[in-house]
């Protein structure tokens, strides 16, 4: 028996002004995507904005439904969206943001565990870490280097 020992690090910026001008464009970008969500049950709105390399921005937002299980994330949407239309191009960095009109989202929002899963498919595939920002409404942004740091133990093809 042994006992490992997981870690993974993050950088946390105070607010949106401590972003690169990129980090900063694509997150407006994310708002801007989350303001266009289809949330009208949980009220939950999140934007996704991924960089791609060839300067191309993807966006997507949560697309609700009456049937619940049959909508979809803000992250699903987008990066699906880039598989579809810029098939084989990278991505660079993905960008978050989450708003509700109940309450005040004020910290990091992440993206969900199958958002998570769905996501390393296509780092794995492009043999290169994309970086995760994420956040609410306002304050904190977080920042990873790769999806896969935010997944550890997780499933791939070499499985199958
Ligand atoms: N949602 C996302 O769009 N991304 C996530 O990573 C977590 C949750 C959406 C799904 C649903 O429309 C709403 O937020 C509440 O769960």
């Amino acid at each position: 028996m042994k006992k490992i020992e997981i870690s993974t690090s993050a950088i946390v910026f105070n607010d949106v002004s401590e972003l690169s001008s990129e980090d900063k464009m694509l997150m407006d970008k994310a708002v801007e995507a989350r303001k266009k969500a289809y949330a009208p049950y949980s009220k939950f709105n999140v934007g996704a904005a991924l960089l791609l390399e060839n300067n191309q921005i993807v966006l997507g937002n949560n697309q609700e439904n009456a049937a619940y299980p049959s909508g979809m994330c803000a992250e699903r949407v987008a990066v699906w969206m880039a598989g579809a239309t810029f098939p084989g191009i990278k991505i660079i960095k993905l960008a978050i943001s989450a708003s509700s009109s109940i309450s005040k989202v004020d910290k990091p929002i992440g993206p969900c565990g199958a958002c998570r899963q769905s996501l390393s498919e296509y780092e794995i595939k492009q043999k290169q870490p994309f970086e995760v920002l994420f956040m609410g409404e306002v304050g904190e942004i977080v920042k990873t280097e790769s999806l896969l740091s935010l997944l550890p133990f997780s499933f791939d093809s070499s499985y199958l």
